[in-house]
């Protein structure tokens, strides 16, 4: 399969390009420079490309089976340029021709109990509230895509660089959590569960949620 990858140059970007890579597909890395560090296959092809642009996304989306966003916003940015970048993916996605796209989202939205999402709990860090909030408004754009065959998804409440298990389990619109309630997954593991779902499929125009 070839894969556009926006956000390639990113923390959970790098490595999805390295498991999309070690499996054989062909990847066309994009980050705002062009330059992607820490990824050593030569055969990673890097561009340049604004994911806020629908012109950008379509130019570089044209020929592949599929796109697969990491995007997240810049240090400087407001995390509601989250909902501009959907919104240019998804027009852009049109224009090209190209109707599969799984896009890592935030656990915010996911649910913890019946009437209950995790953004809306007590103890969700203050500081995490409107990124987590902007995602969710990302995702109501795109949930509402009909034409495209999206997945979102999202990590677990804790996402960090870690081990590749190969292992992992997933929930439709629920948080995954541990028995002893922790919700947890290695960066490795996320992108495990990314290419899976481009490779088969499973989880299309779902929310679905990450974990251990
Ligand atoms: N528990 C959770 O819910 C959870 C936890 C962690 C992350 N996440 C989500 O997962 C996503 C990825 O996280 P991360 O930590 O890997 O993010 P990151 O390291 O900040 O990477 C963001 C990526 O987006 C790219 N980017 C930003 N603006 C762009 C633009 N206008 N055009 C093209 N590329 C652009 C960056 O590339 P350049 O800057 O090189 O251009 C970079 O590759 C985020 O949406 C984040 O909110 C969720």
């Amino acid at each position: 399969m070839d894969v556009l990858l926006l956000g390639a140059s990113g923390r959970i970007g790098r490595r999805v390009a390295d498991e999309l890579l070690d499996r054989g597909h062909g990847v066309t890395g994009v980050s705002r420079s062009g330059e992607i560090e820490g990824v050593d296959d030569p055969e990673l092809v890097s561009v340049a490309g604004d994911a806020t642009d629908p012109d950008d996304v379509a130019r570089l989306a044209a020929g592949h089976d599929a796109v697969a966003s990491t995007l997240g916003p810049g240090d400087d940015e407001s995390p509601d340029v989250l909902v501009e970048m959907m919104e240019a993916v998804i027009e852009g996605l049109g224009r090209a021709s190209v109707d599969r796209l799984v896009w890592t989202g935030g656990a915010g939205g996911l649910h913890v109990g019946p009437d209950t999402r995790l953004v809306d709990t007590d103890d969700f860090p203050e500081e995490w509230e409107s990124l987590a909030r902007a995602a969710i408004d990302a995702y109501d754009v795109l949930e509402a895509a009909d034409d495209l065959d999206w997945t979102y998804l999202a990590p677990a409440a804790m996402i960090e660089p870690g081990e590749r298990t190969g292992e992992y389990r997933t929930a439709e619109g629920e948080l995954v959590a541990d028995e002893e309630g922790d919700s947890y997954i290695s960066m490795e593991d996320f992108a495990v569960a990314l290419v899976d779902e481009l490779e088969e499929g499973n989880a299309v125009h779902t929310y679905l949620g990450t974990g251990y």
